[in-house]
């Protein structure tokens, strides 16, 4: 089964073992606010029917999911996923990292090897992912590894009773083969 692995990171698959961690992590308010699907209150005991949802999902094609664990402490700290389009050959990224791990470049170096997963291994043609504009955090991940601002759709989803700005980035397969090379160059 899969495993990637970064400079201070696995990306390992997960597992029902990994509920706990994920509702404790995922449960904090300031985690679940800038995403569209984390429940708030995280209702206890439920992440077992969401890994589970994702594993059949995973079976189906439709979702390639990671659990993002610091080597250091083999510790559970975030997930991280393409949701996949077979009729276009695209993923859509998503994200979260536990609020005691942000700032520490943790997101940007998991974005980066499931970049690369999705590009090289995957054979997608297209990575693309929404942030919310007031998320910087995320769009700015979005922006270091290599995405390209395509757009914004305004007001285009509410969450907690306010709507929100989702700005859109994107990354062609031909645009990652090319930036790869030419890194490769130096
Ligand atoms: C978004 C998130 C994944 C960022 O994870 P992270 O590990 O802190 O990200 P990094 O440390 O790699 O930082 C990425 C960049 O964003 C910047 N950044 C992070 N948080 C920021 C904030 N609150 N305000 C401004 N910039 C911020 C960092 O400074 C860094 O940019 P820089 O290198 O130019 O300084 C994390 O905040 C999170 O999980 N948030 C809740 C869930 C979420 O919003 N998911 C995304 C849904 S689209």
């Amino acid at each position: 089964m899969k495993k990637l692995q970064t400079e201070r990171l696995f990306l390992r698959p997960i597992t029902t073992h990994d509920s706990v961690r994920i509702e404790e992590l995922a449960g904090d308010f300031d985690v679940a606010k800038s995403t569209l699907n984390i429940p708030h209150p995280y209702p206890e005991g439920s992440s077992i029917q969401f890994i589970e949802s994702i594993l059949s999902a995973e079976r189906n094609n439709n979702i390639i999911m990671f659990g993002i664990t610091e080597k250091e402490l083999n510790l559970l700290i975030g997930l991280i996923n393409l949701n996949l389009s077979k009729s276009y050959n695209r993923g859509e990224l998503a994200y979260w990292v536990g609020k005691q791990y942000w700032g520490r470049g943790y997101g940007t170096e998991a974005t980066k090897a499931l970049l690369e997963y999705g590009f090289n291994y995957l054979n997608l043609n297209k990575i693309f992912a929404a942030s919310f504009t007031s998320n910087p955090g995320s769009w700015r991940i979005l922006e270091k590894v290599g995405l390209k601002y395509e757009g914004t759709l305004r007001q285009h989803v509410a969450r907690f009773g306010q709507f929100y700005d989702l700005a859109y980035y994107g990354l062609l397969k031909e645009e990652f083969d090319k930036e790869s090379s030419d890194e490769g160059r130096f």
